[in-house]
């Protein structure tokens, strides 16, 4: 689900591990994203990557000393600095977070990093003993303190053979992690907006279940939409592929009453709810406790008794509430009967018969009503965007003041 990073400044220092080959991953992406990505590396750094790597995938001068004729730092020690948005740090080594934390600037990527006022990244990566050590412990909590972003290390397999805490976490998550630095502040902070993804599965017996086309794409997206302006997001998924998207709190469901329980647990305290998840209407009423067996029938049935309407039973005098319409005829006509019926905010249609929008693609088109009548119809997007229309929407909908 990409989405653009046009504008953004990010200066990536890159200091000397062997973990400096998924920074090269990360310039990858964060350039594939259309941000201007201005790399800094240390000697150490060149050990690993040279610097003509980071230079043909970011298409900018890359810094790689302190005192190079042709580098922009050594002309304007703070220009780099200046005009990033964020400074992140890529692999952080165990000696770059010591030079860190006591304020040294003997190479470009701490000078930068001293220089900056914009969001400070790190992300670690060294051999877990010496993650652990009390020293590295120590600069990692000086730096938490002054307000520096520490993502990671992750757990797992290290290069020298060991398996323990000091992996440097994976480029898409880094970039998940800049994303919530880039959103701080943004005009959904101090807001709490909760979504719903995915197909809820009713069982039928321990192996089988009723579901549904949904993919979970479209929560997830509005999720990060609201994630990357600030706002604590919150998804309630059932069961998907997609991974938890970095910075927004997952809590897993199954079944619509058990979607039901998580929702109304987060809601109490939310500003707003987008139930983009495809809920069963219906629900086996005898779940078998054995796997049914096929035995010598031809026909089975099952007999279904009908699962409450969770949007509905939440009270919109408190919540700002959002829902989707999934509709294969009369699209406007329904949508419109289910905005009133469950007291919806606003609704988002969309034709699931579409080939291009709707269930499991990577965009949408959907029209959305509100109470006042109005009716919004949007071109095919990524559901990114269609995220970010809705939240555009909800913004003066609120019911308490601004945080
Ligand atoms: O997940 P994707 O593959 O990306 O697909 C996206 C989508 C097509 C699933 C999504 O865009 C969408 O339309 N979601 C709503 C699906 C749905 O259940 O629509 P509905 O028309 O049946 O229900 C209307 C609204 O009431 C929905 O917001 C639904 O979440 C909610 N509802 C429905 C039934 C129920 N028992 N409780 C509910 O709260």
């Amino acid at each position: 689900m990409p989405y653009s990073l046009t504008g953004k400044n990010i200066a990536l220092g890159v200091t000397g591990s062997i973990a400096c080959y998924k920074a090269v991953d990360l310039a990858s992406k964060l350039t594939q994203l259309n941000a201007n990505v201005d790399v800094m590396m240390t000697d150490a750094a060149r050990q690993f990557v040279t610097p003509l790597t980071f230079r043909s995938i970011t298409h900018r001068p890359v810094v790689s000393g302190m005192f190079e004729a042709d580098s922009e730092l050594s002309i304007n020690h703070v220009a780099i600095a200046e005009r990033a948005d964020v400074v992140a740090v890529v692999p952080a080594t165990a000696s770059t977070l010591a030079r860190l934390a006591h304020g040294m600037a003997d190479d470009p990527v701490s000078a930068t990093a001293l220089a900056t006022s914009a969001p400070l990244l790190v992300a670690p990566a060294m051999d877990a003993n010496m993650f652990d050590s009390p020293a590295t412990r120590a600069n990692v909590d000086l730096l938490r303190q002054r307000g520096v972003y520490v993502a990671g290390p992750g757990e797992g397999r290290l290069a020298s053979g060991l398996v323990g805490r000091g992996r440097l976490i994976e480029p898409s998550e880094i970039v998940g992690h800049v994303r919530i630095l880039l959103g701080r502040g943004g005009d959904l902070a101090g807001r709490k907006i909760v979504v719903s993804a995915g197909g809820t599965q009713e069982a039928i017996d321990p192996v089988r279940v009723i579901t549904n086309h949904s993919s979970g794409k479209m929560g997830y997206a509005v999720a990060e939409a609201a994630r990357d302006r600030g706002a604590e997001a919150v998804l309630v998924s059932s069961p998907t592929a997609l991974a938890d998207p970095t910075g927004v709190r997952v809590v897993r469901v199954g079944s619509a009453l058990s979607m039901r329980d998580a929702l109304y647990r987060e809601c109490a305290d939310a500003d707003a709810v987008v139930m983009a998840a495809a809920v069963a209407d219906w629900r086996v009423a005898d779940v078998s406790d054995q796997k049914v067996k096929k035995g010598g029938a031809d026909v089975w049935s099952i007999d279904l008794v009908k699962n409450p309407d969770l949007i509905a039973g939440l009270s919109s005098e408190d919540i700002v509430k959002i829902g989707f319409a999934a509709e294969s005829e009369d699209l406007i006509a329904n949508a419109r009967s289910k905005l009133l019926s469950k007291d919806l905010d606003m609704i988002a249609a969309n034709d699931i018969t579409a080939e291009d929008a709707g269930f499991s693609s990577d965009d949408n088109r959907v029209v959305i009503l509100d109470r006042e009548g109005a009716e919004d119809r949007l071109p095919l997007m990524s559901k990114y965007d269609v995220g970010a229309e809705i939240l555009d929407r909800a913004l003066p909908l609120f019911r308490s003041p601004t945080p």
